[in-house]
């Protein structure tokens, strides 16, 4: 066994591994789009519109309950059933949110966004997408409410944690994965929320001002991926205004949905998110969703009186010329309904809650985790005597909680759990609670002397902290955090946890475990840690995948989407940008300079860069080479990187592609992320990645001619392991 296990590491070191990433791509895309029939039907969409009523027409573009739109009887159209949300089938809240509690609703809790994202793998995208829609598929969803892709403009956003990053290509790449995952099982997604919806202060109404220029490189491309590369089938609009006009019927945001990324599926209203008729049926929504704003109550609304219902009818009694807006629309409506097998009964029949499901979760976990420091302590030490787990995430569960994205989990395995099963028979684990999560954000006295005497009976502390979701008997009250319907008040980890931190990691040696959808403010614990760790919310089996990077049998794979600055006022939206606004508008002063494009500027306030993470290995690269210097404006550029694991543990890392201009102006970014592969090696072994560079990478926006250009000149091909750790730089010029 031993003779043969040495035979192959040899041939490994040995062997040169050549991978075409866009081979991979191209392999994942070829079953995403079997699953893809969005225009494989026009015929028969054409009969079907031609023989409805007006009055049926009509049933179709609104809610009929809450998370259904209407069908037609006669004519067997069925309702379309939707639900969240994007990392996992939603409980069932029933047709006007009357729950039912005998239904089993159980369901696979994956990690949720920002967890996803930091994998930086887009492969695990597709399989994450591939579970969520073999589960909707079990539990007879049609479209499955995710993914979110708002950009994290700011750590204060509440929902933070179901989207995925700072940056518009990585958001789009990993969101298509994940797109085509879901909707190979016969099941649509609704990337959602268009456009700029990037705070929940005020949503309903705030009116978001961003420059075009910025709206195109940074607000809108993850859309555009998930349209051209992704081929989502339905698309949600924002809540708030975008220069002016509510995204449901804004008509800028409208055009370049149709006209520039030539959508072809429907677009779904946020819920209670439509704000008129006329504007609405010609350049808005093709479905108004929720059911409180326009009539009654939540549990007893009359969707005859919604914007998109007996509003139309009387309208288009009277214009008839308006009746081709009713069309389109259903038209739109009808293709997804083809695409999701609703006529043929070809959906695939799903499952749900299986091994293999909570085993992608387990991996995304793996994968997602991001280890920030580590002085020498990680993996722990076989020797150790007794561990201090302290801090409430370590025995706390998020499944349920969060808005709208809340999950029934089958289980949640807890940090504490897994550590104790994890090390339990040779090591002595300690639990102090150290703080409790309470209205007034405070932290206590009594739990703060108590966790520091646990302790000092320890021979290090594990502290498992950060953020939580809304407190457990506040669901929809006013004390949220990663939530849905309310921002973080404060960059400050609540419960005073920073003074607790810097307690114990002043006497013993500390090893910090950081939950939630941002991190928080510096402060000396950060310094004093021996190791951090960020994990967001990692899902079922986080507890699990926690456990195993401690005691090394994972190694850390995961970088960050999003870039830590010390305090607020170093982030852009608040330091030159406005946030939350002024309660009616909120001006995007930072334009493009969101994250890393911003402290690629400004690095005095940055404590940790995009894209940046550790490995328990070290990696080694090697040549790294384009094919030619020269090339015109269409042509593709290859380039050739190759690494080394030159460390003692099988790991992996992020080669990560920027594109800069040589002589750009300072309205535009220094860098902008533009590629990026993750590589697993063994220890020893070396590959080497073709990354092939179309044009796409070197467009920007040009606000005079309005359109996406490249410009001629001189590019630096930047090859890094974050935004601030530059391996080479090779300049080319295109003509
Ligand atoms: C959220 C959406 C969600 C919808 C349905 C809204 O409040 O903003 O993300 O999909 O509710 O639950």
């Amino acid at each position: 066994m031993l003779k043969s296990n040495k035979k192959l590491l040899s041939l490994i070191l040995l062997t040169t591994l050549i991978i075409n990433v866009n081979n991979l791509w191209a392999q994942q895309s070829k079953i995403a789009l079997e699953g893809n029939q969005l225009l494989n039907y026009e015929t028969q969409v054409d009969s079907l519109l031609r023989l409805m009523t007006l009055e049926e027409k009509v049933k179709m573009i609104h809610a009929s309950s809450s998370f259904t739109s209407g069908g037609v009887k006669r004519l067997g159209i069925p309702e379309l059933v939707m639900s969240d949300g994007p990392h996992g089938v939603r409980m069932e809240h029933g047709r006007d949110w009357n729950f039912d509690d005998t239904t089993e609703d159980s369901a696979t809790y994956l990690p949720t966004g920002i967890t996803l994202a930091s994998t930086w793998n887009k492969k695990l995208g597709f399989e994450y997408g591939t579970v969520l829609g073999s589960e909707a598929a079990n539990r007879n969803k049609d479209i499955i409410l995710g993914p979110g892709v708002n950009i994290i403009r700011t750590p204060l956003n509440g929902r933070n944690f179901e989207y995925l990053s700072e940056d518009p290509f990585l958001s789009g790449k990993m969101a298509a994965g994940y797109i085509k995952g879901v909707q190979s099982q016969g099941v649509a997604t609704c990337v959602k929320h268009y456009d700029a919806n990037n705070q929940e202060t005020l949503r309903g109404k705030i009116n978001a001002v961003v420059s075009e220029t910025a709206l195109q490189e940074i607000y809108l491309p993850a859309f555009r991926y998930a349209v051209e590369e992704g081929n989502v089938y339905t698309i949600m609009t924002a809540y708030n205004k975008v220069n002016g006009e509510y995204c449901s019927n804004n008509e800028y945001l409208f055009k370049v949905l149709h006209e520039q990324f030539g959508f072809k599926g429907a677009s779904v209203s946020d819920w209670g998110a439509v704000h008129s008729t006329l504007p609405t049926l010609k350049h808005g929504v093709d479905i108004e969703m929720g059911t409180e704003l326009s009539s009654g109550t939540r549990q007893n609304p009359n969707y005859n009186n919604f914007f998109l219902a007996d509003p139309v009818i009387k309208l288009v009694k009277k214009h008839p010329e308006y009746e081709k807006y009713v069309d389109e629309k259903v038209k739109r409506i009808l293709r997804v309904m083809y695409a999701v097998h609703l006529f043929d009964g070809k959906r695939p029949k799903g499952s749900r809650n299986t091994d293999a499901h909570h085993k992608t979760a387990l991996k995304v976990a793996e994968e997602g985790i991001v280890l920030l420091k580590n002085d020498n302590i990680l993996p722990l030490n076989k020797d150790i005597k007794t561990i201090a787990v302290i801090g409430d995430n370590a025995t706390a569960k998020h499944a349920g909680q969060g808005g709208s994205s809340q999950v029934k989990a089958l289980y949640e395995i807890t940090p504490l759990e897994a550590v104790k099963k994890q090390f339990g028979t040779k090591v002595n684990i300690l639990y102090a609670r150290g703080y409790e999560p309470n209205k007034e954000g405070k932290g206590s006295e009594k739990l703060t002397k108590e966790a520091l005497e646990v302790a000092k009976k320890a021979d290090l502390v594990i502290y498992i902290g950060g953020w939580l979701h809304n407190l457990p008997d506040a669901m929809w009250g006013k004390y949220r955090y990663d939530s849905e319907g309310r921002d973080k008040q404060s960059y400050e980890f609540p419960f005073e946890q920073s003074k607790l931190m810097n307690k114990l990691s002043a006497i013993k040696p500390m090893i910090t475990i950081i939950f939630g959808g941002s991190f928080g403010q510096y402060d000396k614990w950060i310094d004093d840690s021996k190791a951090i760790l960020f994990v967001g919310y990692p899902g079922m089996e986080g507890g699990t995948a926690i456990a195993e990077i401690l005691a090394g049998s994972v190694n850390p794979s995961g970088k960050l989407t999003f870039s830590i600055a010390k305090k607020l006022n170093d982030y852009p939206a608040h330091h030159i940008g406005e946030f939350p606004g002024n309660k009616k508008d909120v001006v995007y002063k930072d334009e493009i300079f969101t994250g890393y494009r911003y402290f690629d500027n400004e690095k005095s306030g940055l404590l940790y860069p995009f894209g940046f993470g550790l490995s328990y290995t070290t990696f080694k690269y090697g040549e790294i080479k384009t094919d030619k210097k020269k090339y015109s404006t269409n042509e593709i550029v290859k380039l050739n990187v190759s690494v080394t694991n030159t460390g003692n543990f099988d790991g992996a890392d992020v080669i990560q592609i920027y594109i800069r201009r040589k002589n750009t102006n300072s309205a535009k970014p220094i860098k902008a992320l533009k590629g990026f592969e993750k590589v697993y090696l063994k220890k020893g072994e070396t590959k080497t990645v073709t990354f092939q560079l179309d044009k796409d990478a070197f467009m920007s926006w040009n606000k005079i001619s309005k359109n996406w250009v490249t410009e001629p000149g001189d590019y630096y091909v930047i090859v890094a392991r974050s935004a601030n750790e530059i391996i080479k730089k090779i300049k080319i010029t295109i003509k």
